[in-house]
């Protein structure tokens, strides 16, 4: 009996232990780490997007979880407060191939992307697909290079799919998402044939992209864009599939142009840390703004195991520069961060 009752008593520790391991909160954001969520597990979601509604941050991205069922590609959600801890919302859509075009079960669903419409009060989910077509273009797969369209009523879904189509009627690869300050939602898109990035309104419903505002002739993906201070900041990566290269940086005054030369963000030989530009986000609080960038550093062979690079980044008078990544803390409230000492 008094063994038993010492074995109960063990094993009620070792839960409570183990509980309050996986309840832990994560103190600061660690750039290159491993993210756990509310339940302890590495955050998935890749090429991602965040959005705001009422005080919820929404990361939504690629989920790359080991166990999936490969008839489908899935887009993860996470809630969060404080952008530090993220509680994990399930997968808010699993897509079964889309297009009978696909010849093959090697189609992808990249760089999903939500905006939440206050109009129709629905959330659209913009994503890059892509795969093989018949009579195949290029030999990497990338051959339908279409966005899809899904919508939801609710931020964590479920989200269903509308359509696919070509935005502007050009091939569509890397997607970004741009929200300005007085609520226009943009879509930009890498375009290879056209050797550049479109910047390109939604229309009132979002449900299609409607307007050029600007095409920025510079082989860039990953394109992220920020309005700070009375400046547009355009950040892209170069065409290197999964391996990372030098982000470069151009300024506007006008979200359609002219924009400057393409700088580094990052010293030449880092590579941006090992890390490819997904988005921005401006964190506005009290006291001060805070500018993040968001990137992935992917691993190709273990994609579960991709890592996320965030910074604040040094910005303003036409200059945007990501410091040496080290742990930082965030206060969304005042919008000030510090370095975790
Ligand atoms: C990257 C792109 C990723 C993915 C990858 C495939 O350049 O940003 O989203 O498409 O190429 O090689």
């Amino acid at each position: 009996m008094a063994t038993l009752l010492r074995h109960l008593m063990i094993a009620f520790f070792s839960l409570l232990v183990g509980s309050f391991a996986i309840a832990q909160k994560q103190a600061a954001i660690l750039p290159g780490e491993i993210w756990p969520d509310s339940d302890g597990n590495h955050i998935q979601a890749h090429g991602g997007g965040i959005i705001k509604v009422q005080k919820t941050y929404y990361w939504y991205g690629e989920q790359r979880r080991k166990d999936l069922d490969t008839n489908f590609r899935y887009v993860s959600c996470y809630s969060s407060k404080d952008l530090t801890n993220w509680k994990n919302q399930g997968d808010v859509i699993a897509l079964a191939k889309p297009d009978t075009a696909l010849v093959n079960n090697k189609w992808v669903l990249e760089r999903p992307k939500v905006y939440y419409n206050g109009k129709t009060r629905k959330f659209v989910m913009y994503m890059h697909i892509d795969g093989a077509l018949k009579d195949s273009r290029y030999n990497f797969s990338y051959d339908y290079a279409r966005v899809g369209v899904a919508i939801s009523d609710k931020a964590t879904g479920p989200f269903k799919l509308v359509k696919t189509f070509r935005p502007l009627d050009r091939e569509s690869r890397d997607i970004g998402q741009f929200i300005d300050d007085d609520g226009s939602a943009y879509l930009i898109f890498e375009s290879r044939p056209e050797k550049g990035f479109y910047i390109a309104k939604l229309s009132d419903d979002y449900l299609n992209v409607e307007k050029e505002i600007c095409f920025i002739k510079s082989p860039l993906e990953g394109g992220a864009i920020v309005h700070y201070k009375g400046l547009y900041y355009a950040v892209g990566s170069g065409l290197t599939g999964w391996a990372p290269n030098r982000n470069k940086v151009a300024t506007s005054k006008s979200l359609s142009g002219p924009w400057s030369e393409f700088v580094d963000i990052a010293p030449e030989k880092a590579k941006t840390y090992g890390s490819q530009s997904t988005m921005f986000v401006k964190v506005v609080g009290k006291k001060d703004t805070t500018v993040i960038f968001l990137a992935d550093i992917w691993k190709p062979k273990t994609q579960w195991d991709s890592r996320y690079l965030w910074m604040p980044v040094e910005i303003g008078d036409g200059k945007l520069w990501v410091p040496e990544p080290k742990p930082w803390t965030l206060d969304v409230k005042t919008g000030t961060w510090r370095y975790l000492e």
